[in-house]
């Protein structure tokens, strides 16, 4: 693994290809964002505390919540305006303690950022922190969730398991969006992908690669192999990789560590690029941790082969505003140039 500020230019060039031209008009702009741990504890009942939830509200109260700031989410918005995405992808822990306030607060924040056919959310484990009922909780992010899944079950759904992968697609990007969030014993902050979802998540990758599209699945847990310690790692990390190496993806976000960073998974024609986004709202000290987002530009086709650009922008203290630390681009050879491979 390597630090994206550190990461070296191969990285992202290991899958060039010097000979293709891109048209720039039908581009797609992700901004990639994570970890918001947006909470709401004032006026906690203790009825809520009586579980899991204690730990977390302990931990907050003693200093956790001054690792967060929420002046950034104004500060957020205003960029968001001025960069206007296409798409932005939030990749989990929404929540702080996945109270129902907390819950609502965030779709607050999600009404000001743009339609609901814009934004992807997926879960994080702070998200399903306790069992909740969905009534009460993810009822209230449906309009982000519902529509773009192949669910057709009752409502409310059973579980979100049951509702995710979702699909949102982008002209030409398909944005495909894992749930790893479980509910899990006081000392762990695993996730699971599950049966169901692996087996939809493998049949959304083929379709999506015959249909030309640029493949960027977005979850909360890293995916790859002993990237985390297991006290917070995915349980099935081993099946999703084996899906990876088989079926492929262009692109891996993700979240969850509170770290940035950039790193590799083997694909079925070459490396695939994995960005890990921090809290987007964190002002501690530590470079690797601070405030980010990214912003990827995606141009191209499954033909002609993509190219993407990722702009890396942290928080500054001094400019109360991010700014951007890097840039680095990939490039990945199209159907056209390549013989005897499976698109
Ligand atoms: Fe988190
Ligand atoms: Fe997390």
């Amino acid at each position: 693994m390597v630090s994206i500020s550190q990461q070296n230019k191969t990285l992202f060039k290991s899958r060039s290809s010097k000979d293709i031209a891109f048209s720039q008009r039908d581009s797609v702009t992700i901004v990639h964002l994570s970890d918001l741990h947006l909470a709401c504890t004032d006026g906690i009942s203790w009825h809520q505390l009586l579980n899991k939830r204690i730990l977390g509200y302990l931990r907050w109260r003693l200093g956790r919540r001054r690792e967060f700031d929420y002046r950034i989410f104004a500060i957020l918005e205003r960029e968001l305006q001025q960069i206007k995405p296409d798409h932005v992808i939030i990749t989990g822990d929404l929540t702080h303690l996945g109270l129902p306030s907390e819950f609502k607060a965030v779709s607050k924040w999600l009404e000001k950022l743009g339609p609901s056919e814009r934004i992807t959310i997926v879960p994080g484990n702070h998200d399903t922190y306790v069992e909740t009922d969905w009534a009460q909780t993810f009822f209230m992010w449906e309009g982000y969730i519902l529509p773009y899944s192949s669910y057709e079950g009752r409502l409310p759904p059973p579980g979100l398991e049951d509702v995710f992968p979702i699909l949102h697609q982008v002209k030409n990007v398909a944005i495909i969006g894992v749930s790893t969030a479980v509910p899990c014993p006081w000392h762990l902050a695993i996730g699971e992908v599950g049966t169901g979802q692996l087996r939809k998540l493998e049949a959304m990758l083929e379709e999506a690669a015959s249909m030309g599209c640029f493949r960027i699945i977005a979850l909360h847990h890293p995916p790859g192999l002993g990237s985390i310690g297991s006290r917070k790692a995915l349980k099935d990390a081993g099946r999703l990789v084996r899906i990876l190496e088989d079926r492929g993806c262009e692109l891996i976000l993700h979240g969850h560590s509170h770290q940035s960073l950039c790193y590799t998974l083997k694909g079925p024609r070459g490396d695939i690029p994995v960005i890990e986004a921090p809290s987007a709202l964190c002002v501690r000290s530590s470079k690797s941790r601070k405030a980010r987002y990214f912003t990827c530009k995606i141009v191209g086709s499954g033909q002609k082969g993509w190219k993407c650009r990722v702009e890396d922008r942290i928080f500054s203290n001094f400019q109360k505003g991010f700014v951007s630390v890097k840039q680095e681009e990939f490039v990945i050879a199209g159907s056209s140039h390549r013989s005897g491979r499976r698109s």
